[in-house]
């Protein structure tokens, strides 16, 4: 079932770019073109998807996030997660971190090792996170903030740092503008908002106001964040908010080729239809075939299978075959199932705007006790030292 609260509308309705509608999004050095940026998502961009993205045309594809405790405690995973993969250029990874002395030396190692464009997570909604003062917690104190921002900018030297946020905790809370003028002021080369607060999660839409608000409030570029389902909602969401490119999430989630038809309508180009099931097939082989050559067989193979149900979702034909892909095992397996699939089934419209992760609820956001009587604080939050399994504290951290 559709989850956006905007029916899909059929995409004749709505038209490419105009020459020259809209420019390459600056990030410090690098020009970015199309404007359309991936989305880090845990568990999701690591480097195979972040290839199969670009080469569908995303302009930047950032990894997902690296956490700079992880980091700086050279934690196995954590370290082969903020390696590039052969060739990617321009790399791009997102730091997670509350603390500036963990941030500094993490950004300074990661430009040392060639990394052309760094992303700060500051959206992160997860209990546990903010219950430690993390994640989208941080902004409400935006002296602490400034202090991360300034550690990173500081170290990355030219690379362009940029900071990724939501619009506050919740509606009584906002604090997207403060953390508008504190990356202006810290020297942040450009803000991605998603339009939601940490309390709504992934429910209700993206708020383009609160973009555009921000838009007309900075002086750097903004990212436009949220609901890019479909081509159309990326050249709207510029158009109405006057952001200088968008982040897309979900809505590329066992979908590389949402960056083709970006692309195209970014070019001015009417884009090319979804692909037939023909075409799906050896997207995903390949896709798991990169996961299996870059985390290993067992851990790759165990990843492809919720991207197998990403890629098949919508497609009646694979509903039979679903419960021998969540088990699947080796890349031939694979292979022999897809085989099975009908190549001439077309892409099912009603999994065009269907989220294939995170769907909505909400939350009432957990800050630590007194938080909010001490905003003007610029102490770091707790970290969960001693006792604490740093694999199960990284794989709870979803992000923002
Ligand atoms: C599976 C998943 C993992 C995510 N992980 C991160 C992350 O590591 N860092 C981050 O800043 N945001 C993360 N996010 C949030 C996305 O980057 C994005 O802001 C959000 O999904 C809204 O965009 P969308 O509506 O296009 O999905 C994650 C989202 C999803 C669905």
């Amino acid at each position: 079932m559709a989850d956006s609260e905007s029916p899909a509308r059929a995409p004749s309705e709505r038209a490419p770019a105009r020459t020259g509608e809209f420019s390459p999004l600056p990030l410090g050095s690098l020009s970015v073109w199309p404007p359309v940026v991936l989305a880090p998502m845990a568990g999701v961009t690591s480097f195979p998807f972040r290839r199969l993205c670009r080469e569908f045309g995303a302009g930047l594809a950032v990894s997902e996030m690296i956490t700079a405790r992880g980091f700086r405690e050279g934690n196995p995973t954590t370290l082969a997660l903020a390696r590039g993969g052969p060739g990617e250029r321009p790399r791009s990874v997102q730091v997670y971190g509350s603390d500036p002395t963990d941030v500094a030396p993490m950004v300074a190692a990661l430009v040392e090792d060639g990394v052309e464009h760094v992303d700060m997570n500051f959206g992160c909604p997860v209990p546990k996170v903010t219950r430690q003062g993390g994640g989208s917690a941080i902004p409400v104190r935006p002296r602490l903030l400034a202090r991360l921002v300034r550690a990173a900018v500081g170290a990355a030297g030219a690379v362009p740092v940029t900071i990724k946020i939501r619009k506050g905790i919740d509606d009584d809370l906002s604090t997207y503008l403060d953390s508008g003028r504190v990356a202006v002021e810290e020297g942040a080369a450009a803000i991605g908002l998603h339009g939601r607060t940490a309390a709504q999660l992934y429910s209700g839409r993206s708020d383009r106001d609160a973009i555009a608000r921000l838009v007309s409030a900075v002086s750097i570029p903004v990212l436009g964040n949220g609901d890019i389902w479909e081509w159309h909602d990326g050249l709207e969401m510029m158009r109405e908010t006057g952001c200088a490119g968008v982040i897309v999430g979900r809505g590329c989630l066992g979908r590389p080729w949402l960056f083709r038809e970006l692309a195209a309508a970014f070019e001015g180009e009417r884009p090319p239809t979804p692909p037939a099931m023909g075409e799906i097939v050896p997207i995903l082989l390949r896709h798991a075939r990169g996961l299996v050559e870059f985390f290993g067989a067992d851990a790759g193979m165990r990843q492809s299978r919720k991207w197998c149900a990403w890629y098949t979702k919508g497609f009646s034909g694979a509903r039979a075959l679903r419960a021998e892909l969540m088990r699947v095992s080796t890349l031939a397996e694979l292979a022999a199932l897809l085989a099975r699939l009908d190549p001439a089934e077309p892409f099912p419209r009603a999994a065009l705007r269907t989220s294939r992760a995170k769907r909505g609820r909400t939350q009432r956001v957990r800050l630590p006790v007194g938080y909010l009587d001490d905003r003007d604080s610029d102490r770091p939050p707790r970290s969960p030292r001693g006792g604490v399994d740093l694999e199960a504290y990284e794989r709870s951290l979803c992000g923002g």
